[in-house]
């Protein structure tokens, strides 16, 4: 132990589990944007809540920062070390504690995979209903700080209606998965219902049909299969991952349903004009008013001169996203990528009333400093 802190930390915390070899400074130090150089003191991985109390009683006596981390699939920065902050893990502390059959509650650990919750919450005969494509990887931990996909489920397990455009589904293709039609359409959109009774699924049908009949849907194909699910889940899903080697810049925005078609037709005239260089890629929940426009970068354009020309769009966008009363962050959170743009969709008195709560319990501005606005 080179550092004379983590001795300090040990002495404080007898037997923790510590990482510091270059690769594992690396690996926990940054999330899924890859944006910025990890640079964290080292990472920390509790296996209880004593540990993670004295780990907190340290960091606060020798005034190191703490970034706590889970799964780290976050796409704006909110999990990413690059400071000397210590990471602190919840990888292991990932079991189901207890389970309530009265309450129907299911008391699990920070850093369970929200996969396993799932099939927690399913040996119960329960189901937890937020889901999204990282659920092998992300914990549940984060999944609550950053009310990751908490809106996503409209009603409770009843429907999902995922949104994406042709070019979003082509990467995917060209990633190996099956085109759903022989035709091409601009836009797909993947409708999941649990249909509770056969008068339920027939009103689906009937609902679909109704669409077709006014032609505002094109085409459709109905999954005959928990296998064929998979793979129309497998459409939009795999989005993130088939671009994911042009290292999109990420804009997650979000209006209200009913702001959504002029807001659409708005965005796109603007990324038209300001992006004509760019390949953009759309995806999101339309079902909740969630968008997802990933600039891709092209493999000759510098990283530096990519992001300045998107954060130049970033901010035309964020202007009109306040005219329609929307937000700069529909579901990722805000992080290192949105905090430049927090004040675009909240305005002077609430970001102080934010500020006056994280300095209430967070006096030394220790915990994940400057994730959200610097204080
Ligand atoms: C998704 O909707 O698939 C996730 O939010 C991931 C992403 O936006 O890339
Ligand atoms: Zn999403």
């Amino acid at each position: 132990m080179t550092d004379p802190r983590l001795d300090s930390l040990l002495h404080d915390c007898p037997g923790l589990r510590l990482k510091t070899d270059p690769a594992d400074l690396e690996h926990y130090g940054r999330d899924w944007t890859r944006r910025w150089v990890p640079a964290p003191l080292a990472i920390a991985l509790p296996g209880t809540v004593d540990e993670v109390q004295a780990i907190l009683r340290w960091a606060s006596a020798q005034h190191v920062a703490v970034v706590p981390s889970g799964g780290r699939t976050g796409l704006s920065g909110g999990a990413v070390a690059a400071h000397d902050e210590l990471v602190l893990s919840l990888e292991r502390m990932n079991k189901p504690l207890a389970f309530d059959a009265v309450d129907r509650t299911l008391t699990v650990q920070a850093g369970m995979a929200l996969e396993a919750v799932h099939n927690a919450a399913l040996e119960h005969g329960l189901i937890y209903p937020v889901d999204f494509a990282a659920r092998g990887s992300c914990s549940i931990g984060g999944n609550i700080a950053t009310n990751a996909g908490g809106i996503r489920v409209i009603r409770y397990g009843n429907t999902r209606e995922w949104f994406f455009t042709d070019r979003a589904l082509q990467h995917v293709l060209a990633h190996g998965a099956q085109a759903p039609f022989a035709e091409v359409y601009p836009y797909y959109v993947v409708t999941e219902f649990a249909a509770g009774d056969e008068a339920q699924e027939a009103a689906a049908m009937a609902a679909f049909e109704d669409c077709m009949e006014h032609g505002w849907v094109s085409d459709g194909v109905v999954s005959q299969s928990d296998a064929q699910a998979a793979q129309l889940w497998r459409l939009r899903e795999g989005i993130t991952e088939a671009v994911a080697r042009y290292k999109p810049y990420k804009n997650d925005v979000s209006v209200r349903i009913s702001a959504m078609p002029a807001f659409l037709a708005e965005t796109q005239a603007l990324i038209g004009q300001a992006y004509p260089q760019f390949e953009v890629v759309w995806f999101g929940h339309i079902g909740d008013g969630n968008l997802h426009i990933n600039v891709l970068k092209p493999d000759d354009t510098a990283d530096t001169e990519f992001l300045t020309q998107c954060e130049h769009v970033t901010k035309l966008l964020a202007g009109v996203l306040s005219r329609f009363d929307g937000s700069i962050s529909a579901e990722h959170g805000i992080g290192l990528v949105k905090k430049g743009y927090l004040d675009s969709t909240r305005s002077a008195p609430e970001i102080a009333l934010m500020k006056a709560v994280k300095r209430a319990f967070d006096p030394q501005a220790l915990l994940n400093p400057g994730k959200v606005f610097d204080l």
